[in-house]
C-alpha cells in the first residue's frame, strides 16, 4: 500500500463523514478540485456552499461543477463571514489555505480571516461533523498563518472535539500539513 499524503487523507476522512443529501462547506473553492469532490459525495439530493474572495475561483468552480452545479451554492464572500450564510447542521467544513494556483499569489488566505472564519465554523458542524484545514507555510505569511491554526485548534475542549495533526516528517522546505477536527 502507498500511505495517504495530508490532502489524500482529507479525501479518505470526508468519504466517512459526509453522506448523501448532506449540507457541507468548502470554505476555499480555488480551482474547485475540493468542491467538485464534494458535491459528488452530497449526491443530487445534498449541497454544497462555497466560498471564496476571487471571480475568478467561483468562475473556474462553476465550470469544474459542470452538471454538478445545481447542488452548489457557489459565494463570492471571504470566508469569515461565513455565519451569515450557514446554517448549523452541516457535517464537515473543508479550508484549504493559500493562494489560488495559477492566479496572483498575493491574494492569499491570512491569519486574521481564517482565525475569525474557524471559530464561526465550530459552530456550525453537527456532531461526528468534520473540520478540515490543509496549512501550506511555505508562501510568505503562510507559517504565521499555520502556527496561529495550529495553536487555534490546540486550545479547543478536548471533552467537545478530537483534533489530529497529520505532516510528512522527512519532507524538506516545511511540507504542508493537515489539522482535522471532529466534533464529538
Ligand atoms: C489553495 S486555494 C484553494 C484550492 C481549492 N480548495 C481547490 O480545490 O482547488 C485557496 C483559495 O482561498 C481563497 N481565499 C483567500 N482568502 C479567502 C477568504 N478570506 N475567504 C475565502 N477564500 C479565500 C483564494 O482566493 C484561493 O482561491
Amino acid at each position: 500500500m502507498a500511505l495517504p499524503k495530508p490532502l489524500e487523507l482529507v479525501q479518505v476522512f470526508l468519504k466517512q463523514a459526509v453522506r448523501s443529501g448532506d449540507r457541507v462547506v468548502d470554505a476555499t473553492l480555488g480551482n474547485g478540485y475540493d468542491c467538485a469532490f464534494l458535491a459528488d459525495l452530497v449526491g443530487p439530493s445534498g449541497k454544497v456552499i462555497g466560498f471564496d474572495v476571487q471571480q475568478q475561483a467561483i468562475d473556474r468552480t462553476r465550470e469544474r461543477l459542470a452538471d454538478r452545479a445545481d447542488r452548489s451554492e457557489l459565494i463570492l464572500a471571504g470566508h469569515e463571514s461565513i455565519a451569515e450564510y450557514v446554517e448549523p447542521g452541516v457535517s464537515a467544513i473543508v479550508y484549504n489555505l493559500g493562494y489560488l494556483p495559477g492566479a496572483d499569489k498575493d491574494k492569499t488566505t491570512s491569519a486574521d480571516t481564517t482565525l475569525r472564519a474557524l471559530s464561526a465554523s465550530t459552530g456550525l458542524l453537527k456532531n461526528g461533523g468534520l473540520l478540515s484545514i490543509m496549512c501550506y507555510v511555505g508562501h510568505p505569511g503562510g507559517m504565521e498563518e499555520g502556527c496561529a491554526v495550529k495553536d487555534w485548534a490546540a486550545e479547543l475542549p478536548r471533552t467537545e472535539w478530537r483534533v489530529f495533526q497529520y505532516t510528512a516528517v522527512n519532507a524538506p522546505n516545511n511540507p504542508p500539513f493537515l489539522i482535522i477536527i471532529e466534533k464529538l
